[in-house]
């Protein structure tokens, strides 16, 4: 056995139906256990439900159960997608149950015997709807920011965590290890709050007011805030205070996934309590960005809510993993569009991958008897291939490592994609004409081995298709031995079988697909999705959202008659120029807020300098790492003092909602016109 590895999800809020957002996550994590399960450690996978709360509360009451009724049906939706989409976790906890409230009063008893629990009155405006109390300023009109709904004020006597008191712990513990919380760009926010007063955290919730939570075990008026219920799933899940080993042999978990949003949660209340509680912290908290929808925030006012159900019907459970992972970078929020789904399932999965499984195996079976040849000297070109696919590996795992899931992905893309090129150059149908057994043998063994590899290397992504694939090259189970990248590994003689298409082209979008985008209302204004509460002391209210900007409507691609576009030579279209960037930094303009400076790569010796008005959409940090679409002929202009040497392509007209990317595949300066 290897070494221990730790994944967590978020729990989920029972009352949620579970959404693309969910499965970004839970995929994520699968896909890190899977690996390390591949690598020979022993993994724990650990989801569940949160399960109490006033909204809990509220929503078993309007349906005419308890509490407890309602959530054990509710909590089953989660199970019930993650066994659709495949989903390895080795435990499902439920805050509902007493293994879980068992530790939580435990945990409280502790803290409040050792006086890190203590009480104190508390009075502010509460609002009912939001379940919080907010502050004055906070107010938008006199009402709640979050809910609209008026608020009263409250005071009333509380029980609060002595969080202030392991703030210094808590930044020096940052300080010592950059890769604590991740992005970067999130750590700041988290040493940024940290440099503010953070507070004490009020934990308790007079059971007159709320009933639906686990007990104070000092104090039965009062019942537990839901975070610090919550939070202390990651440990009460692996039976914290018990002497099986399961929590003495994971915890500190290794990796703790959540979305952007609960990074406060996750940093400065879960940190300081596991510091109460004479524990470490995980190794690594990473804080994922936000999916927007066809260019929308997602929300069931716009009906863009994407069930992960409807994917797996559309699309099958694979490449929705699949997609989900290469399609954006986990740092920075990105855009889902059912169309960016067809291009890269069409591009990687049908295309590269799949293309090269079903190149390699009917080859052999036509020409080889579907029998696995021998090898043959190596030329050149075999070379560089064997040194293309070790390093491909060997930066999938240092990717993995880093939870950089898309680049992960690119790796696989990348070894299928030199594959292809491998079996244009090497030309076997002429070496089948020409008669040379022992090269055409040769060559294609060596693609039958890329497949293999690519098999292993999809198996965290698409297990299942990794194991036909493997299946049919004969090569068993899929495996991580230190031979991997070796392209001599099959068994020589081995029957292969070709069947179908691994991943068939998708030519359409399914109906079902159809009818749902047709569904969605057309964007209304410039979007902006959830912003991170980190700055923003505990029990704060969230920053309420940008008013939204009146539409610059534009029209939709159907509307516009052909007719009605003044129409250009291809000659002018032909002088244009573009190329393939990636954005290696990004600033604000130093005299303009709408504008962004970047160094952007276009291949050429020196990265350019290119200002562009997307300030208003993307943070300077999102954009790095970014492979954008340059116009790399266009004059020089000085933007407000700083010259920009091109322009990079956006959607979305004066109100840019995205930039136009390429897949991670191409290399900066890829010629595109
Ligand atoms: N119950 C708390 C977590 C407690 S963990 C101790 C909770 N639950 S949640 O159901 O509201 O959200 C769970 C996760 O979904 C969060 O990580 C959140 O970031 C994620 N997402 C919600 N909408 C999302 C998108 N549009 N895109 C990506 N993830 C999103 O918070």
């Amino acid at each position: 056995m290897g070494q221990a590895f730790y994944v967590t999800t978020p729990i989920y809020y029972v009352n949620d139906k579970p959404h693309i957002g969910h499965t970004y996550t839970t995929v994520m994590a699968d896909v890190a256990a899977r690996y390390h399960r591949l690598r020979g450690d022993e993994v724990w996978f650990l989801t569940g439900t949160d399960e109490h709360g006033q909204k809990v509360l509220r929503k078993a009451q309007e349906r005419g159960l308890s509490p407890r009724e309602h959530a054990d049906e509710l909590h089953q939706r989660f199970k019930d997608v993650w066994a659709r989409l495949d989903i390895s976790y080795d435990d499902f906890i439920r805050t509902t149950e007493t293994r879980h409230s068992a530790v939580v009063q435990q945990v409280l008893q502790t803290l409040y015997e050792r006086g890190d629990i203590y009480r104190a009155s508390y009075a502010g405006w509460y609002s009912t709807a939001a379940e919080r109390f907010w502050t004055e300023k906070d107010l938008i009109d006199g009402k709640c920011p979050e809910s609209g709904l008026p608020v009263e004020w409250l005071e009333e006597s509380n029980y609060f965590f002595k969080m202030s008191h392991y703030a210094d712990q808590l930044r020096r513990w940052i300080e010592e290890r950059p890769d604590w919380v991740r992005p970067e760009y999130r750590r700041n926010e988290v040493l940024g709050a940290l440099r503010k007063d953070i507070g004490d955290l009020c934990i308790s919730r007079p059971v007159s007011r709320m009933s639906w939570g686990i007990p104070l075990p000092f104090d039965a008026d009062y019942v537990t805030y839901v975070w610090f219920d919550a939070l202390l799933n990651y440990v009460s899940a692996l039976g914290y205070g018990s002497s099986d080993g399961k929590f003495q042999k994971f915890w500190p978990a290794n990796l703790q996934l959540i979305g952007k949003d609960i990074l406060t949660t996750h940093t400065l209340y879960w940190g300081t309590m596991l510091f109460a509680m004479g524990l470490e912290p995980a190794d690594c908290i990473f804080a994922h960005g936000w999916w927007t929808v066809e260019g929308q925030k997602m929300s069931k006012s716009l009906g863009n809510v994407v069930d992960p159900h409807l994917l797996c019907d559309a699309y099958g459970p694979e490449p929705v993993r699949y997609v989900l992972m290469s399609e954006k970078a986990p740092g920075p929020d990105g855009d889902f569009s059912h169309r960016g789904f067809q291009l890269r399932y069409n591009a990687e999965l049908a295309n590269d991958i799949g293309n090269l499984a079903h190149r390699a195996l009917n080859m052999t079976q036509r020409w080889l008897d579907s029998v696995v040849p021998p090898l043959d000297p190596d030329t050149e070109a075999d070379l560089a291939l064997a040194q293309l696919t070790r390093d491909a590996i060997a930066t999938y795992a240092a990717q993995m490592d880093r939870v950089e899931m898309h680049e992960v992905v690119a790796q696989i893309v990348a070894i299928a994609g030199a594959g292809n090129k491998y079996v244009d150059s090497q030309a076997p149908w002429a070496l089948n004409k020409a008669g040379d057994r022992a090269r055409l043998g040769g060559v294609l063994r060596r693609v039958l081995e890329l497949c293999r590899v690519v098999g292993v290397l999809l198996a965290p992504f698409c297990p299942s298709h990794a194991r036909e694939l493997l299946g049919r090259l004969g090569a068993g189970e899929p495996a991580w031995t230190d031979q991997l990248a070796q392209l001599n590994q099959l068994t020589e003689g081995a029957t292969i079988s070709v069947g179908e298409p691994l991943f068939a082209r998708m030519l359409e979008l399914p109906p079902t697909i159809i009818a749902a985008l047709a569904a969605i209302e057309p964007p209304a204004a410039p979007q902006k999705t959830k912003e991170s509460r980190v700055s923003q002391p505990p029990n704060a209210p969230a920053k309420p959202v940008e008013a939204a900007k009146p539409a610059e409507a534009a029209p939709p691609a159907e509307a516009a008659k052909p007719a009605e576009v003044p129409l250009i030579e291809y000659d002018d279209f032909a002088k244009v120029q573009l190329r393939a960037g990636r954005v290696l930094s990004a600033e604000r303009h130093p005299n303009a807020d709408r504008l962004i400076v970047m160094k952007v790569d276009v291949g050429e010796p020196e990265p350019r300098t290119i200002v562009a008005g997307i300030a208003s959409r993307y943070a300077p940090e999102e954009l790095v790492g970014q492979q954008v679409v340059a116009v790399v002929n266009l004059k020089p202009v000085k933007l407000r003092g700083v010259v920009s040497q091109g322009m990079l392509l956006a959607a979305g007209g004066g109100n840019v909602q995205a930039m136009v990317t390429t897949t991670q595949s191409v290399d900066p300066g890829t010629i595109i016109r």
